[in-house]
């Protein structure tokens, strides 16, 4: 694997390629992380991965100074899974001057659910997914639908900008108990952890009486933020929406495809979760 810093160097490794599939991370990578490496194995060649603690994203009272780094341990694990290439820029080979030129998101689905609780966080992961892409060329790119919102907004903003890279979908790996893998998981002691499955339990019980036939998505929402608090934890929001935009389903499109999302904290850790039903 050959381990990439400058825009210039990757460019020239990567002239004539036409093939290559992209995974965009963060680091600190974990088997969820991996399973898109392979699925982006199967869609293309070569396969570039990206390690880039992206800090337009993180607003002023997240963890961007102690987000986890984890780069000797990332870096073998990506041997491990035979990426062509890791990308891994510096801040100012990345932005070198402040970044004054952003992609902005639509407001119906960037200003909703993450975006209403994280103002800006669309805008920074556009910003720089699509100066990534300029920089890799990708004809392919995955994303996890662990980050379910931003996988839409990043597909819809491909789309719009007519940029030549597909987005591909990979579902969720979760740990034995249902708890969805985040590197954020590691900020949680002990205690909390072996609470932290209730996200996802609550979840599939949304998934499971929508499946029987319940239709007051506003009771079922209710129901699962009201069981969270009582167990301590502080719930940012249950929504049950249709997977084509995000909105609520009106009346007559109860019976859409529809997602069951969420967000909470759970001690200083803020957890989020979804499940397609
Ligand atoms: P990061 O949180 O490192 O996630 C990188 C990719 O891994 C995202 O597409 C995310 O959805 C996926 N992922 C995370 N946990 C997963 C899991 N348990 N199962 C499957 N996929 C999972 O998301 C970001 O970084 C950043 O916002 C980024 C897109 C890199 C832009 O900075």
């Amino acid at each position: 694997m050959k381990v990439i810093s400058s825009i210039n160097d990757l460019r020239d490794q990567l002239r004539g390629q036409n093939r290559t599939s992209f995974v965009p991370t963060m680091g600190n990578l974990h088997e969820g992380h991996l399973s898109l490496m392979r699925l982006a194995r199967q869609h293309g060649d070569p396969v570039v991965a990206s390690i880039f603690v992206n800090r337009l994203q993180f607003g002023p009272n997240e963890d961007f100074d102690k987000y986890p780094r984890t780069f000797e341990a990332d870096i073998e694990k990506l041997q491990k899974e035979n990426v062509y290439i890791l990308f891994a820029p510096t801040e100012r080979e990345m932005y070198p001057q402040s970044q004054e030129y952003r992609v902005h998101p639509s407001h119906d689905l960037g200003d909703i659910l993450e975006g209403e609780f994280r103002t800006g966080f669309f805008t920074g992961v556009c910003t720089v997914v699509m100066k990534l892409m300029s920089c890799v060329q990708p004809r392919v790119a995955v994303f996890g639908k662990k980050d379910y919102q931003q996988l839409m907004i990043v597909r819809a903003m491909c789309e719009q900008f007519a940029l030549p890279t597909e987005v591909i979908a990979a579902e969720t790996v979760r740990d034995i108990d249902g708890l969805a893998l985040s590197s954020r998981n590691r900020y949680l002691q002990p205690a909390e952890r072996a609470e932290a499955p209730m996200l996802a339990a609550a979840l599939a019980r949304v998934r499971e009486r929508v499946l029987s036939g319940n239709r007051n998505f506003e009771m079922l929402q209710h129901e699962a933020m009201v069981s969270l608090s009582t167990a301590g934890w502080k719930p940012d929001y249950v929504a049950i929406r249709k997977r084509s935009n995000l909105l609520a389903p009106a009346a007559h499109e109860l019976d859409a495809p529809l997602v069951v999302l969420a967000a909470a904290k759970l001690g200083a850790t803020r957890l989020i979760d979804n499940l397609e039903i």
